[in-house]
């Protein structure tokens, strides 16, 4: 999967007085956990935001393989995300969202189901996913992020709200996804949460932003 790589260079965000993003430089390589930390408000969620074209960086870059994210043609197979698992509230059911969004990228209904296999939401995926709980919320936004089978996957504090068990399949789940070669980018404020489960971590400080990069 040589189209398997995120790479940030240089991105600078301002929001107002607040430097969100300053310098953010980082490659996220196939068949790694990259690891994304730093304390709340470090700017984890906005690099991410930038990498998918959802905020306009300042100054910088940030390419999925080799390609800004707009100018991808089918992008749930270049990529999938999971950002902010708790705004994601569908009115309908799990299976239900996720054939809407499989069918707006030529997928089948028998992705959504294999997908649904994968992050063991088989026995609720038939019911309404504003019911959820925050866990399976956040299997359900991982299930979303794999329909288009893609080589980049980016997610943002994956494990938020889920209970230890859920941590426990959470961890063995992403390394299963390195192991296929895929790249991932994984966020979380907590080192602890990660290092054991990253292969690298980039390392965001809060004020000033300082960064260091450790294998
Ligand atoms: N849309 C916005 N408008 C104004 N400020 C913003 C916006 N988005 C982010 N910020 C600011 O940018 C900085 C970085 O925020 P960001 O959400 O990227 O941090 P984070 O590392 O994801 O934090 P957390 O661990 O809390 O999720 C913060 O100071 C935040 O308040
Ligand atoms: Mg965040």
């Amino acid at each position: 999967m040589s189209e398997a790589t995120i790479e940030v260079s240089g991105l600078r965000k301002r929001f107002g007085a607040t430097l969100a993003l300053d310098e953010m430089s980082f490659t996220v390589r196939p068949g790694q956990i990259t690891g994304f930390v730093g304390p709340n408000g470090a700017g984890k969620s906005t690099t991410m935001r930038v990498i998918l074209g959802l905020d306009a960086a300042d100054a910088g870059a940030a390419l999925i393989g080799g390609q800004p994210y707009r100018s991808l043609r089918h992008p749930l197979s270049h990529v999938g995300a999971l950002l902010d698992a708790a705004a994601l509230q569908p009115s309908g059911t799990a299976r239900n969202h996720l054939l809407w969004l499989a069918h707006s990228q030529g997928l089948t209904a028998r992705r959504v189901d294999e997908v649904i296999g994968q992050v063991g939401l088989e026995s609720a995926a038939r019911r309404k996913a504003g019911g959820y709980s925050l866990g399976m919320r956040q299997r359900l936004g991982i299930a979303a992020a794999m329909l288009g089978d893609p080589p980049v996957l980016m997610l943002d504090e994956p494990v938020n709200g889920m209970d230890p068990e859920g941590i426990v399949w959470m961890r063995g789940f992403l390394r299963s996804l390195a192991a296929q070669g895929r790249a991932l980018l994984v966020s979380s404020h907590l080192m602890s949460e990660l290092q054991d489960t990253a292969d690298h971590l980039v390392v965001v400080a809060g004020q000033g932003h300082r960064r260091h990069q450790r294998r």
